[in-house]
Protein backbone atom coordinates (compact mmCIF):
# COMPACT_ATOMS: atom_id res chain seq x y z
CA UNK A 1 0.00 0.00 0.00
CA UNK A 2 1.59 3.69 -1.01
CA UNK A 3 1.70 6.11 1.73
CA UNK A 4 -1.21 7.98 0.72
CA UNK A 5 -3.66 4.57 0.80
CA UNK A 6 -2.16 4.29 4.26
CA UNK A 7 -3.01 7.77 5.36
CA UNK A 8 -6.68 7.73 3.32
CA UNK A 9 -7.26 4.39 5.17
CA UNK A 10 -6.39 5.77 8.51
CA UNK A 11 -8.60 8.66 7.86
CA UNK A 12 -12.07 5.81 6.89
CA UNK A 13 -11.10 3.97 9.57
CA UNK A 14 -10.10 6.69 11.97
CA UNK A 15 -7.72 3.79 13.43
CA UNK A 16 -4.35 3.52 12.98
CA UNK A 17 -1.90 -0.03 13.23
CA UNK A 18 1.82 0.50 14.23
CA UNK A 19 2.67 -0.41 11.15
CA UNK A 20 1.11 2.13 9.69
CA UNK A 21 2.38 4.62 12.06
CA UNK A 22 5.62 4.01 11.69
CA UNK A 23 4.90 4.50 7.86
CA UNK A 24 3.46 7.77 8.55
CA UNK A 25 6.20 9.32 10.99
CA UNK A 26 8.76 8.30 8.40
CA UNK A 27 8.22 9.80 5.70
CA UNK A 28 10.55 12.14 4.38
CA UNK A 29 8.79 13.20 0.63
CA UNK A 30 7.33 17.03 1.26
CA UNK A 31 4.28 15.63 -1.13
CA UNK A 32 3.42 13.05 1.00
CA UNK A 33 3.97 14.79 4.23
CA UNK A 34 1.59 17.54 2.38
CA UNK A 35 -1.13 14.82 2.20
CA UNK A 36 -1.18 13.65 5.40
CA UNK A 37 -1.97 17.46 6.64
CA UNK A 38 -4.05 18.08 4.05
CA UNK A 39 -6.42 15.40 4.91
CA UNK A 40 -6.20 16.10 8.72
CA UNK A 41 -7.17 19.73 7.43
CA UNK A 42 -10.04 18.46 5.34
CA UNK A 43 -10.93 16.53 8.32
CA UNK A 44 -11.36 19.09 10.98
CA UNK A 45 -12.82 21.45 8.55
CA UNK A 46 -15.89 19.30 7.96
CA UNK A 47 -16.34 19.00 11.71
CA UNK A 48 -15.07 23.05 13.28
CA UNK A 49 -15.18 25.10 10.03
CA UNK A 50 -12.35 27.11 9.05
CA UNK A 51 -12.32 28.05 12.63
CA UNK A 52 -9.40 28.51 15.16
CA UNK A 53 -10.88 28.98 18.72
CA UNK A 54 -8.48 30.99 21.35
CA UNK A 55 -8.14 30.59 25.07
CA UNK A 56 -6.45 32.95 27.80
CA UNK A 57 -3.92 30.68 29.53
CA UNK A 58 -3.10 32.39 32.96
CA UNK A 59 -0.41 30.37 34.63
CA UNK A 60 -1.17 31.29 38.02
CA UNK A 61 1.29 30.09 40.16
CA UNK A 62 4.84 28.56 39.25
CA UNK A 63 5.47 26.43 42.59
CA UNK A 64 5.12 22.39 41.99
CA UNK A 65 5.36 19.83 44.83
CA UNK A 66 6.74 17.53 42.59
CA UNK A 67 9.70 16.66 40.73
CA UNK A 68 9.19 15.88 36.82
CA UNK A 69 12.44 15.08 35.26
CA UNK A 70 11.42 17.23 32.42
CA UNK A 71 10.17 20.50 33.75
CA UNK A 72 11.60 23.48 34.86
CA UNK A 73 9.16 24.27 37.20
CA UNK A 74 10.21 20.82 39.09
CA UNK A 75 10.49 21.15 42.78
CA UNK A 76 14.69 20.75 42.42
CA UNK A 77 14.94 23.82 40.85
CA UNK A 78 16.48 26.27 42.90
CA UNK A 79 16.89 28.65 40.24
CA UNK A 80 13.32 29.57 39.43
CA UNK A 81 11.84 32.13 41.00
CA UNK A 82 8.91 31.22 42.37
CA UNK A 83 5.71 33.46 42.39
CA UNK A 84 1.59 32.90 42.97
CA UNK A 85 -0.89 35.06 41.75
CA UNK A 86 -3.87 36.65 44.07
CA UNK A 87 -7.40 36.23 43.54
CA UNK A 88 -7.96 39.54 42.48
CA UNK A 89 -4.64 39.52 39.81
CA UNK A 90 -5.88 36.45 38.05
CA UNK A 91 -9.71 38.31 37.76
CA UNK A 92 -7.70 41.09 36.44
CA UNK A 93 -6.36 38.91 33.78
CA UNK A 94 -9.57 37.60 32.67
CA UNK A 95 -11.13 41.09 32.37
CA UNK A 96 -8.16 41.75 30.47
CA UNK A 97 -9.38 38.62 28.43
CA UNK A 98 -12.72 38.92 28.07
CA UNK A 99 -12.02 42.95 26.40
CA UNK A 100 -10.12 40.91 23.79
CA UNK A 101 -13.00 38.27 23.01
CA UNK A 102 -11.96 35.46 24.94
CA UNK A 103 -14.51 33.05 26.27
CA UNK A 104 -11.98 30.38 27.75
CA UNK A 105 -9.76 30.87 30.32
CA UNK A 106 -7.33 28.52 31.04
CA UNK A 107 -5.70 28.32 34.90
CA UNK A 108 -2.58 26.77 34.49
CA UNK A 109 -0.19 25.99 37.33
CA UNK A 110 2.23 23.83 39.36
CA UNK A 111 0.84 21.60 42.48
CA UNK A 112 0.97 24.31 44.74
CA UNK A 113 -0.33 23.60 47.91
CA UNK A 114 -1.17 27.04 49.00
CA UNK A 115 -3.91 26.54 46.71
CA UNK A 116 -6.27 24.07 48.51
CA UNK A 117 -9.42 23.04 47.19
CA UNK A 118 -10.68 26.02 49.02
CA UNK A 119 -8.83 28.51 47.30
CA UNK A 120 -9.39 27.13 43.95
CA UNK A 121 -12.93 27.25 44.27
CA UNK A 122 -13.12 30.71 45.64
CA UNK A 123 -11.48 31.73 42.57
CA UNK A 124 -13.37 29.47 40.05
CA UNK A 125 -17.06 30.70 41.38
CA UNK A 126 -15.51 34.67 41.41
CA UNK A 127 -14.72 34.04 37.44
CA UNK A 128 -17.57 31.65 37.12
CA UNK A 129 -19.91 34.76 38.88
CA UNK A 130 -18.09 37.49 36.86
CA UNK A 131 -18.47 36.08 33.85
CA UNK A 132 -20.83 32.97 33.20
CA UNK A 133 -20.33 33.08 29.81
CA UNK A 134 -17.23 31.48 29.61
CA UNK A 135 -15.84 28.29 30.31
CA UNK A 136 -13.10 27.80 32.88
CA UNK A 137 -10.40 25.17 32.19
CA UNK A 138 -8.44 23.92 34.99
CA UNK A 139 -4.49 22.52 34.83
CA UNK A 140 -3.67 22.11 38.02
CA UNK A 141 -2.55 17.96 38.14
CA UNK A 142 -3.37 14.94 39.76
CA UNK A 143 -6.30 15.49 42.99
CA UNK A 144 -8.85 13.13 44.80
CA UNK A 145 -11.67 12.62 42.55
CA UNK A 146 -13.90 14.76 45.67
CA UNK A 147 -11.41 18.20 44.89
CA UNK A 148 -12.36 17.05 41.02
CA UNK A 149 -16.20 17.27 41.86
CA UNK A 150 -15.78 20.45 44.20
CA UNK A 151 -13.86 22.06 41.56
CA UNK A 152 -16.73 21.30 39.37
CA UNK A 153 -19.35 22.42 41.00
CA UNK A 154 -17.65 25.98 41.97
CA UNK A 155 -17.70 26.06 37.88
CA UNK A 156 -15.06 24.84 35.92
CA UNK A 157 -16.02 22.60 33.16
CA UNK A 158 -12.82 21.40 31.46
CA UNK A 159 -9.66 19.87 32.73
CA UNK A 160 -6.09 19.09 31.42
CA UNK A 161 -3.89 16.77 32.40
CA UNK A 162 -1.65 15.26 29.98
CA UNK A 163 -0.85 11.94 30.42
CA UNK A 164 2.62 12.35 29.56
CA UNK A 165 2.82 8.62 28.21
CA UNK A 166 0.91 5.73 28.21
CA UNK A 167 3.83 3.27 28.49
CA UNK A 168 4.74 2.30 32.31
CA UNK A 169 8.22 1.98 31.24
CA UNK A 170 8.22 4.63 29.69
CA UNK A 171 6.62 6.74 32.46
CA UNK A 172 9.28 5.59 35.27
CA UNK A 173 12.24 7.66 33.19
CA UNK A 174 10.50 10.64 32.72
CA UNK A 175 8.79 10.54 36.70
CA UNK A 176 10.62 10.39 39.86
CA UNK A 177 9.15 6.87 41.49
CA UNK A 178 6.52 8.01 43.51
CA UNK A 179 4.32 9.13 40.74
CA UNK A 180 2.34 6.39 38.52
CA UNK A 181 0.85 6.47 35.29
CA UNK A 182 -2.02 4.23 36.65
CA UNK A 183 -2.60 6.77 39.11
CA UNK A 184 -2.50 9.65 36.69
CA UNK A 185 -4.73 8.10 34.23
CA UNK A 186 -7.06 6.88 36.80
CA UNK A 187 -7.20 10.94 37.14
CA UNK A 188 -8.59 11.38 33.72
CA UNK A 189 -11.73 8.91 34.03
CA UNK A 190 -12.45 10.39 37.17
CA UNK A 191 -12.70 13.39 35.74
CA UNK A 192 -14.44 12.39 32.66
CA UNK A 193 -17.13 10.97 34.85
CA UNK A 194 -17.49 13.92 37.06
CA UNK A 195 -18.51 15.38 33.51
CA UNK A 196 -15.70 17.11 33.00
CA UNK A 197 -14.48 18.00 29.28
CA UNK A 198 -10.95 16.64 29.26
CA UNK A 199 -7.72 16.49 28.01
CA UNK A 200 -4.88 14.17 28.12
CA UNK A 201 -1.55 14.90 26.07
CA UNK A 202 2.17 14.52 25.93
CA UNK A 203 5.34 15.92 24.45
CA UNK A 204 6.96 14.87 21.35
CA UNK A 205 10.15 13.51 21.30
CA UNK A 206 10.66 13.32 25.06
CA UNK A 207 13.47 11.17 26.14
CA UNK A 208 13.08 7.69 25.69
CA UNK A 209 10.21 7.76 23.62
CA UNK A 210 9.54 5.25 20.46
CA UNK A 211 7.14 4.64 18.02
CA UNK A 212 5.93 2.24 20.30
CA UNK A 213 5.46 4.59 22.98
CA UNK A 214 3.79 7.11 20.62
CA UNK A 215 1.46 3.87 19.69
CA UNK A 216 0.33 3.62 22.92
CA UNK A 217 -0.40 7.26 23.40
CA UNK A 218 -2.60 6.55 20.40
CA UNK A 219 -4.62 3.89 21.75
CA UNK A 220 -4.85 5.74 25.17
CA UNK A 221 -6.76 8.45 23.32
CA UNK A 222 -8.69 6.02 21.19
CA UNK A 223 -9.59 4.36 24.73
CA UNK A 224 -10.54 8.08 26.83
CA UNK A 225 -11.63 9.64 23.98
CA UNK A 226 -11.14 12.83 25.38
CA UNK A 227 -12.53 16.03 24.36
CA UNK A 228 -9.35 18.13 23.68
CA UNK A 229 -5.63 16.46 23.53
CA UNK A 230 -2.33 18.47 23.96
CA UNK A 231 0.72 17.66 22.15
CA UNK A 232 3.94 19.67 21.80
CA UNK A 233 7.76 18.91 21.49
CA UNK A 234 9.83 17.80 24.06
CA UNK A 235 12.33 21.35 25.03
CA UNK A 236 15.12 20.23 27.28
CA UNK A 237 15.55 22.93 29.92
CA UNK A 238 18.78 23.84 31.26
CA UNK A 239 18.03 23.24 35.17
CA UNK A 240 16.41 19.97 34.68
CA UNK A 241 18.22 16.36 34.73
CA UNK A 242 17.40 16.55 30.74
CA UNK A 243 19.07 19.65 30.13
CA UNK A 244 21.53 17.61 27.45
CA UNK A 245 18.50 15.75 25.74
CA UNK A 246 17.71 16.57 22.10
CA UNK A 247 14.72 18.53 21.77
CA UNK A 248 11.39 16.81 19.47
CA UNK A 249 10.80 18.32 15.90
CA UNK A 250 8.88 20.34 14.25
CA UNK A 251 8.44 17.78 11.63
CA UNK A 252 7.36 14.84 14.20
CA UNK A 253 4.76 17.29 15.94
CA UNK A 254 3.12 18.31 13.17
CA UNK A 255 2.69 14.63 11.88
CA UNK A 256 1.21 13.46 15.46
CA UNK A 257 -1.20 16.11 15.32
CA UNK A 258 -2.18 15.01 11.82
CA UNK A 259 -2.76 11.61 13.14
CA UNK A 260 -4.83 12.59 15.93
CA UNK A 261 -7.03 14.57 14.16
CA UNK A 262 -7.28 11.76 11.51
CA UNK A 263 -8.00 9.37 14.60
CA UNK A 264 -9.87 10.86 16.82
CA UNK A 265 -12.05 13.66 13.98
CA UNK A 266 -13.29 15.96 16.58
CA UNK A 267 -10.89 16.59 19.06
CA UNK A 268 -9.78 20.33 20.28
CA UNK A 269 -6.13 20.11 19.10
CA UNK A 270 -4.11 23.20 20.38
CA UNK A 271 -0.90 24.30 18.45
CA UNK A 272 0.83 24.93 21.84
CA UNK A 273 2.98 27.58 22.82
CA UNK A 274 6.34 24.72 22.45
CA UNK A 275 5.24 24.34 19.15
CA UNK A 276 5.44 28.33 18.72
CA UNK A 277 8.40 28.39 20.48
CA UNK A 278 10.71 25.60 17.97
CA UNK A 279 9.81 27.34 15.25
CA UNK A 280 8.49 31.24 14.40
CA UNK A 281 5.51 29.92 12.40
CA UNK A 282 4.61 26.85 14.59
CA UNK A 283 1.23 27.72 15.45
CA UNK A 284 0.34 28.67 11.71
CA UNK A 285 2.15 24.89 10.68
CA UNK A 286 -0.10 23.24 13.42
CA UNK A 287 -3.32 24.43 12.24
CA UNK A 288 -2.27 23.48 8.88
CA UNK A 289 -1.44 19.84 10.24
CA UNK A 290 -5.19 19.55 12.16
CA UNK A 291 -5.13 21.53 15.13
CA UNK A 292 -7.61 24.01 15.68
CA UNK A 293 -7.53 25.51 19.35
CA UNK A 294 -4.85 28.11 19.98
CA UNK A 295 -3.82 29.34 23.67
CA UNK A 296 -2.13 32.90 24.20
CA UNK A 297 -0.90 33.48 27.31
CA UNK A 298 -2.92 35.78 29.69
CA UNK A 299 -0.59 36.06 32.76
CA UNK A 300 0.91 39.79 33.76
CA UNK A 301 3.95 40.14 31.93
CA UNK A 302 6.20 40.03 34.91
CA UNK A 303 5.41 37.20 35.52
CA UNK A 304 5.98 35.41 32.42
CA UNK A 305 9.55 34.69 32.04
CA UNK A 306 8.95 32.70 35.39
CA UNK A 307 6.92 30.51 34.07
CA UNK A 308 9.67 28.34 32.46
CA UNK A 309 8.63 24.86 31.68
CA UNK A 310 11.64 24.73 29.34
CA UNK A 311 14.01 27.01 27.68
CA UNK A 312 13.39 30.20 25.28
CA UNK A 313 9.69 29.71 26.03
CA UNK A 314 8.03 32.05 23.42
CA UNK A 315 5.87 34.70 25.61
CA UNK A 316 6.52 37.99 24.77
CA UNK A 317 5.06 38.42 21.05
CA UNK A 318 2.20 37.21 18.94
CA UNK A 319 1.97 34.73 21.54
CA UNK A 320 0.41 36.43 24.13
CA UNK A 321 -2.78 38.21 24.28
CA UNK A 322 -0.82 41.59 23.16
CA UNK A 323 -0.52 39.76 20.19
CA UNK A 324 -4.19 39.57 19.77
CA UNK A 325 -4.71 41.39 16.24
CA UNK A 326 -1.38 39.74 14.76
CA UNK A 327 -2.30 36.73 15.34
CA UNK A 328 -5.83 37.18 13.95
CA UNK A 329 -3.90 38.49 10.86
CA UNK A 330 -1.53 35.75 10.93
CA UNK A 331 -4.82 33.43 11.20
CA UNK A 332 -6.28 34.81 7.93
CA UNK A 333 -3.56 34.78 6.18
CA UNK A 334 -3.60 30.92 6.22
CA UNK A 335 -7.28 31.19 5.79
CA UNK A 336 -8.37 30.56 9.40
CA UNK A 337 -10.76 32.91 11.21
CA UNK A 338 -9.47 33.31 14.69
CA UNK A 339 -13.20 33.34 17.10
CA UNK A 340 -14.32 34.56 19.78
CA UNK A 341 -16.48 31.52 21.15
CA UNK A 342 -16.38 29.13 23.66
CA UNK A 343 -15.33 26.28 21.47
CA UNK A 344 -17.18 23.80 22.68
CA UNK A 345 -16.76 20.56 21.96
CA UNK A 346 -18.81 18.86 19.13
N1 LIG B 1 9.24 20.73 27.13
C1 LIG B 1 8.01 20.71 26.59
N2 LIG B 1 6.89 20.59 27.32
C2 LIG B 1 7.03 20.52 28.66
N3 LIG B 1 6.12 20.37 29.63
C3 LIG B 1 6.77 20.35 30.82
N4 LIG B 1 8.09 20.47 30.63
C4 LIG B 1 8.28 20.56 29.28
C5 LIG B 1 9.42 20.67 28.47
N5 LIG B 1 10.65 20.69 28.97
C6 LIG B 1 4.70 20.14 29.37
C7 LIG B 1 4.21 18.87 30.06
C8 LIG B 1 3.12 19.39 31.00
C9 LIG B 1 2.73 20.69 30.34
C10 LIG B 1 2.09 21.67 31.25
O1 LIG B 1 3.94 21.20 29.85
O2 LIG B 1 3.68 17.96 29.11
O3 LIG B 1 2.02 18.51 31.12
Amino acid sequence: MSYQEVVKEVREKQNIDLAQLRLLLGETTKENIEYLYKNAREVADEIYGKRVFKRGLIEFTNYCKNDCYYCGIRRSNATTERYRLEKETILDCCKKGYDLGYRTFVLQGGEDGYFTDERICEIVSAIHKEYPDCAITLSIGEKSKESYQKYFEAGANRYLLRHETANNEHYKMLHPGYLSLKKRKQCLWDLKEIGYQVGCGFMVGSPYQTIETLYEDLQFIKELEPHMVGIGPFIPQRETPFAKETAGTLDMTLKLLAIIRLIHPHVLLPATTALGTIHENGRELGVLAGANVIMPNLSPADVRDKYKLYDNKACTGDEAVEGDKNLRLRMEQIGYELVCDRGDFQ
